[in-house]
């Protein structure tokens, strides 16, 4: 499968962002990477249904929702009424991540679960048969513009052999500090799915960078 590209709206131009979902919506990119940040799971606030609604009605890409949020189990319904098609739960917020992935599908989205970066793979063991995809961070969540974590590339080698290994058919992505300098040595560690903010949103002409991120040789 050829990898996908999700830019992430976090660092788009908040002031004026139907512009920037046009733009998304022009170019190579696969998903649309939508944050939500509650300012208790991470030190951050972004934004929360209104906005995802009015984005909605825009984008043409599907909707990749990326929980930083405490007790995801009280808003799936609502992620999934706003128009989100990929729902990921961070790992450390979910108590009982088989039930809440249970429920994403049951709701009729794709599940995702994501891994801060001091959190080990091997913890996946005994979820990777219920889940469509591990977002690997590699930036500690809660901003955009920070630096890609050099011992991410070890995670996303292990996490790739446990899921040939057992054969599960799930996505691996990456989120944070990826650009066009790191993304086709990511590719080639086992990533599937590209996120991208700030080498996107603030590079000179965007559709270009999301175009370099798709085709990477
Ligand atoms: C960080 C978010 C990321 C962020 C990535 O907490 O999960 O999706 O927007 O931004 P960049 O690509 O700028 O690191
Ligand atoms: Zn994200």
């Amino acid at each position: 499968m050829d990898h996908l590209v999700s830019p992430s709206l976090l660092a788009a131009d908040f002031g004026n962002l139907e512009k920037d979902v046009l733009m998304v919506n022009k170019s190579q990119a696969d998903w649309l990477h939508l944050d939500i940040m509650d300012g208790l799971f991470v030190p951050n606030i972004s934004f929360g249904f209104p906005v995802i609604e009015c984005v909605r009605k825009v984008a043409e890409k599907p909707l990749d929702v990326h929980l930083m949020i405490v007790d995801p189990d009280r808003y799936l319904a609502r992620f999934r009424d706003t128009g989100a098609n990929i729902l990921t739960v961070q790992y450390e917020a979910c108590t009982h991540l088989h039930r809440t992935v249970t429920e994403i599908h049951n709701l009729g989205m794709k599940a995702g679960v994501a891994l801060n970066p001091h959190t080990p793979v091997s913890l996946l063991k005994n979820i990777l048969p219920f889940v469509d995809m591990v977002l690997i961070m590699t930036v500690n969540p809660g901003l955009g513009g920070q630096s890609f974590i050099m011992e991410s590339y070890n995670k996303i080698t292990e996490l790739r052999k446990i899921i040939d290994a057992g054969g599960y058919n799930v996505m691996i992505e990456v989120d944070g500090g990826i650009d066009t300098k790191n993304a086709a040595k990511l590719i080639e560690s086992g990533v599937n799915v590209l996120v991208a903010g700030n080498s996107v949103f603030s590079s000179d002409d965007p559709i270009e960078t999301i175009r370099k991120l798709k085709r990477l040789n």
